[in-house]
């Protein structure tokens, strides 16, 4: 079966030392790009939506067009809401038919943050096999409708997060590590591995219960992946590079051939150019081949 929930592919990917990519996209074609740079080298999968592609384009569509290929695919393949902050529109989602919702209820407080993840959590759960994911702490930088400042960023507390994982049922924990979304400003980031390090051990150290996610892919140096899946990620967020992908396909593809108008050649390069992408972060994450 190709369609699964993020949570079973993470539980395998993180027994096995390895993560799964979860990419960010806003078209159709990015879709079917990202399927194929999967498929060709037999990876499980997450496709990811923020909020306001799932708005304009419509959960419904990208549901269709996810099931239609996932149906097709031999690879699991899941489709992940990410950061969204409004718990009914979590709840249309999973009734559209996304297998995995992200509350992200981390700008609230910690109660009212486990309140609310709970409350997606229990009706995920009372629908099927739809697995939930959560935020603790906050991760800087800009994503889809989510701006956190620099200095209002919080790492995760590691006593908290089991707190924060027991009383809300959640099944991929994404805690505050400092990683940050849209582009590093330095070549090496300052990341607390060893804060996943040791959520890890504390929620998963009998057996893997609740995979970890690593936000803010983009730009992370390779080394700092392979440390951060040493430490327990096994579900890496990249979305600023499909969308520079994007743009800048789009862009050189126009700028060579201004006179074309042919909107089939400019998808073919963006898909082209995006599947290219993924497959090298699917050999980063080590990945290919565990389908
Ligand atoms: P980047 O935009 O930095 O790749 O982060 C993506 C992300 O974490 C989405 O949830």
């Amino acid at each position: 079966m190709s369609i699964v929930n993020a949570k079973d592919i993470m539980v395998e990917a993180a027994k096995g030392k390895y993560a799964i990519g979860a990419f960010n996209v806003t078209s159709i074609h990015q879709m079917e790009a990202v399927v194929e740079a999967a498929v060709e080298k037999k990876s499980p999968l997450i496709i990811q939506t923020s909020v306001k592609p799932s708005k304009v384009l419509g959960r419904e569509v990208f549901v269709a067009v996810y099931r239609t290929l996932a149906e097709s695919a031999p690879i699991p393949i899941c489709l992940h809401l990410d950061h969204c902050t409004e718990v009914d529109y979590c709840k249309k989602c999973a009734d559209a038919g996304y297998t995995n919702i992200m509350i992200d209820a981390s700008k609230q407080t910690c109660e009212e943050n486990i309140r609310q993840t709970k409350e997606v959590v229990d009706y995920c759960h009372s629908l099927g096999d739809i697995s939930v994911e959560g935020e603790l702490g906050t991760v800087s930088g800009v994503e889809d409708q989510i701006k956190v400042a620099e200095d209002e960023a919080a790492l995760a507390n590691p006593e908290q997060s089991v707190e924060f994982v027991e009383r809300t049922g959640l099944d991929i924990f994404a805690p505050a590590i400092g990683t940050a979304h849209g582009v590093y400003k330095t070549k090496n980031p300052k990341i607390d591995f060893e804060r996943l390090g040791k959520i890890n051990m504390m929620l998963n150290g009998n057996g893997v219960k609740v995979p970890l996610v690593v936000h803010g892919g983009t730009g992370l140096p390779e080394d700092y992946i392979q440390k951060l899946i040493e430490m327990g990620g096994a579900k890496f967020n990249v979305s600023t590079e499909l969308k520079h992908t994007l743009i800048d396909a789009t862009w050189d593809y126009l700028s060579t051939h201004r006179e074309e108008y042919d909107p089939g050649k400019i998808d073919a390069a963006v898909r082209d150019a995006t599947r290219k992408a993924v497959s090298h972060w699917i050999d980063m994450l080590c990945s290919a081949g565990k389908a």
